[in-house]
């Protein structure tokens, strides 16, 4: 399948400040509508004056710390899979069913719900233009060790309703329910579910709150965590009911082993080359360096956009204006990507060390 980029390009995380987290009314709805162009590339860039420079070069490097989303077959599934899920509920009182993004850690859950979320929000807001109280996605994140409260309060603090101490769980639970159906909710989208485990009451009693939410809200659920397959979600009567509901969808690393998985891997590379905006890089160079991006990144998108991002500010502070296998070189990268053993295709000590492309 190829690895196709969104009809609009948008950052990853752009617009999102620490005061408004995504688990916010407001940081998620900034982030949402969030547009950005990439930078255009001035051919007399050269000629200005040292000021001008500058912000020149500040503005190319603020773009590469966030390059694009990519919007890959996994993304491309879980919003095919939702949109048919939102249908497909309109009419359900009840037992609404739901989407669980399940992978390993750092292999695009969280992007892929959150992109979700915006294509969603975005085509509400073409549906329903002007303006409105309309809050169609709320998102939040599962805190370690849960309680049915804490949860609660995530909700409540997305919408940003006012809360003290004195408010129990049924205040806070009927509050968050009546202001979700009023604001037409329609996605909830709940990260980080692996930190509950219905092997422990704390957590048995969350997902207890969580379906109690789901029965009240008219919307469509969608959790994201890390294995949940193995963290005890799907065990006990609970985890029963939640198996029998919800659809999964894996995320994974990319891999290389057959020819259309490395078809995919090099169009995913092309991809990320194709949004530099450096002024001497000849297009096609990563894309021949694909077999030695995988080996460095095994198939992880995340470490994959950090080495090309990490190369291409490189690449502008040096003044190259090109990544070279050795800008590729000199990024270290996380931990995970760094000590597992090299997987797909043979390692070519050769390559590894070949200096400048
Ligand atoms: N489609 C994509 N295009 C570009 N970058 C991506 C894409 N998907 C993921 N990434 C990058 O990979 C990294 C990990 O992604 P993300 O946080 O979505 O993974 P996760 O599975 O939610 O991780 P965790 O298990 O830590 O919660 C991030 O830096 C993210 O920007
Ligand atoms: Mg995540």
């Amino acid at each position: 399948m190829a690895v196709t980029p969104p009809a609009t390009s948008w950052h990853a995380t752009g617009s999102v400040s620490a005061d408004e987290p995504l688990t916010t009314k407001e940081g998620w709805a900034r982030w949402a509508n969030h547009t950005s162009s990439p930078p255009e590339l001035d051919p007399g860039w050269r000629a200005l004056p040292a000021a001008a420079r500058a912000a020149y070069d500040d503005r190319r490097l603020d773009y590469h710390s966030d390059l694009i989303v990519v919007n890959t077959p996994t993304i491309r599934e879980v919003i095919t899979t939702v949109r048919r899920l939102l249908v497909l509920n309109r009419r359900q009182i009840s037992a609404r069913r739901g989407l669980i993004v399940t992978g390993g850690a750092g292999t695009g859950k969280t992007t892929a719900i959150t992109q979700l979320g915006r294509a969603h929000e975005l085509g509400v807001a073409l549906r329903h233009p002007g303006p409105g109280q309309r809050i169609p996605v709320t998102y939040i994140t599962v805190p370690p060790a849960a309680t049915p409260r804490m949860v609660a309060v995530e909700f409540a603090r997305f919408l940003g309703l006012p809360l003290t101490t004195r408010h129990n769980l049924a205040d806070v639970t009927n509050a968050v329910c009546a202001v979700l159906c009023d604001v037409g909710c329609e996605l909830v989208l709940v990260d980080e579910i692996h930190n509950l485990n219905l092997a422990t009451r704390a957590g048995a009693e969350v997902s207890d709150q969580l379906k109690y939410f789901s029965e009240r809200i008219p919307a469509t659920f969608v959790y994201a965590g890390i294995n949940v397959e193995r963290a005890n979600l799907f065990t006990g009567i609970r985890g029963q009911q939640l198996a029998s509901r919800f659809t999964t969808v894996a995320t994974r690393p990319f891999a290389y082993g057959t020819p259309a998985q490395r078809d995919t891997w090099r169009a995913l590379v092309a991809t990320l080359e194709q949004a530099l905006r450096l002024h001497q890089h000849r297009p096609g160079t990563l894309a021949r360096h694909g077999e030695y991006l995988y080996q460095r990144t095994h198939g992880m998108i995340g470490s994959l956009s950090h080495l090309v991002r990490g190369a291409a500010i490189d690449a502008i502070l040096d003044g190259t204006e090109k990544i070279t296998k050795a800008h590729l070189e000199a990024i270290r990268l996380d931990h995970a990507a760094e000590t597992t053993p090299a997987a797909g295709p043979k390692q070519k000590r050769s390559t590894r060390r070949s200096g400048v492309a």
